[in-house]
């Protein structure tokens, strides 16, 4: 049996809601189609954003979003987006499938959603193609409510009050599709551009973000650190999980009980990267004060058949909700240095938390795992120690369970809990050290390992209420069924 003990008077870190971040890039068909319709859209919409994917985000309390990119965004000028839609400029998309961009969706837009969302802004700059001066207006134009011609202009635009942006990102993978820089160059360029970020609202500090490294480049988060660690809140990190290569990444569906632990075994060296890199900032940062923001990871397969390949539309199964839980509970247990991550992307594209086809929309097995999760927003980790054995499946060697806990303001104790294995169920039994349960409210996510939603039957993986546990005088034992995740409220 496997034995979990959670000592609830031991609080590790504080779990911020921003680890349940999104990201949002003009890309395939995220932003249009999946985000933005326009006002005149028979889709239901408000101020041309979709009704029914603004409930379904609200309804798992979507904490912030990154916009407009990704690689986009250092080939995005924001002024070509801002004014009457029909002045604004059409351009190339020439990352994503070459398409015409026509700008519709923009600065005032994407507060918009936020808003209607009741979400955080999250804004990557240009640093690729752009200059400082686009940068340093860009930010006037959001945030400053004096007299200036930027806030004049946002005015003009019908825009009396500035907006508040949480999260600003200096560039994006400066290594590669944001201007393949050298890390002493960028370090250089990020001291520079920062400088011109502007702390106009004394109530609303923006955070800023220096581009991390892809994976394992450990070289360039030590030259970040050295050369330009005071002056960031934050260094981003981007890791995707390939379930094979990047030539022969595999598919959404139809993979095979090998490819499914190969996939989980891979996202679990997410928790190796967040301490090789961790243990860098720490040598620059012992206090942690500058965050590790995970702004871009999930699975990434091979395009669905018969779709755009420069739209990365895939399918998302029972395999990627148990890759987005692993990876919640891995960020959960490290909230001291993890600040924020923004799994990719939020609707259509990559590991989405949402399907659209027209009027039609699915929500993905990866959107209920992230529902199960967010009882843990705002919440203090708890410590907790598991004692379990390794699990030896098709070749691959993964922990039989994995488990966070945290501490909620009203003294719930919240504990997720996944069984990736597929053919056993694991019993675990919880001590909760410091609280005799009295009541116990479980919700559950399980399935085939290729379980999916679609179009036409949208209902087949949704969560559901766990009631396999037995009260016990220091806690309680949980059953587990194969593939599963778990939320547990205990009181
Ligand atoms: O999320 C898709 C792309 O992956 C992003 O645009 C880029 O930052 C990364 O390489």
């Amino acid at each position: 049996m496997n034995q979990l003990f959670i000592n609830t008077a031991v609080t590790k870190g504080h779990i911020r809601k921003d680890l349940h971040g999104q990201f949002s890039e003009h890309l395939g068909r995220c932003i249009y189609g999946g985000l933005y319709v326009g006002e005149n859209s028979e889709i239901p919409n408000v101020n041309g954003m979709r009704a029914d994917v603004v409930e379904a985000l609200k309804a798992i309390h979507l904490p912030v979003l990154r916009w407009p990119g990704g690689c986009f965004a250092d080939e995005y000028h924001w002024k070509d987006g801002v004014g009457p839609k029909e002045g604004r400029k059409r351009m190339v998309n020439t990352h994503w499938g070459g398409v015409t961009e026509d700008n519709s969706f923009g600065t005032q837009e994407f507060f918009e959603l936020c808003r209607q969302i009741g979400c955080d802004a999250y804004i990557t700059g240009n640093v690729g193609s752009g200059t400082v001066q686009e940068m340093n207006e860009w930010v006037e134009y959001m945030t400053f409510d004096g007299i200036s011609p930027m806030a004049d202009w946002r005015r003009q635009h019908g825009h009396e009050d500035a907006w508040k942006v949480a999260y600003f990102g200096v560039g994006n993978e400066p290594w590669g599709c944001g201007g393949n820089m050298t890390a002493e160059y960028y370090a250089n360029e990020y001291r520079r551009y920062q400088t011109y970020i502007r702390q106009y609202r004394p109530d609303a500090k923006i955070y800023k973000i220096a581009a991390g490294p892809s994976e394992g480049d450990t070289h360039w988060t030590e030259v970040l650190m050295k050369n330009a660690g005071k002056y960031m809140d934050g260094l981003s990190l981007h890791y995707y999980t390939v379930p094979h290569d990047w030539q022969h990444k595999g598919s959404a569906l139809g993979f095979t009980r090998q490819d499914y632990y190969e996939t989980l075994k891979k996202t679990l060296k997410m928790e190796d990267l967040i301490r090789t890199h961790g243990a860098i900032m720490d040598q620059y940062d012992p206090d942690k004060r500058v965050g590790l923001i995970i702004d871009e990871w999930g699975t990434w397969y091979d395009v669905e058949e018969g779709t755009n390949p420069g739209f990365l539309y895939q399918q998302n199964s029972m395999r990627d909700a148990m890759v987005a839980a692993l990876n919640l509970n891995i960020f959960n247990k490290h909230c001291d240095r993890v600040h924020m991550a923004n799994i990719a992307q939020l609707v259509n594209v990559l590991q989405a938390m949402i399907l659209t086809e027209g009027p039609r929309m699915v929500l993905t097995p990866t959107y209920f795992a992230f529902k199960l999760f967010q009882p843990h927003q705002e919440n203090e980790l708890l410590d907790s120690h598991l004692l379990s054995p390794d699990l030896s499946a098709e070749g691959f060697t993964l922990p039989a369970v994995q488990e966070s806990a945290s501490l909620s303001p009203d003294g719930t104790v919240h504990v997720t809990l996944v069984n990736p294995g597929l053919e056993e169920s694991q019993d675990v039994e919880i001590v909760t050290q410091g609280l005799k349960p009295r009541h116990v409210v479980g919700r559950m996510l399980t399935g085939n390992m290729d379980d999916h939603n679609t179009f036409d039957a949208p209902d087949t993986v949704a969560d559901q209420p766990f009631v396999s546990f037995t009260m016990s005088p220091t806690g309680l034992t949980a059953s587990l069924p194969p593939c599963s995740i778990v939320h547990l409220a205990i009181k």
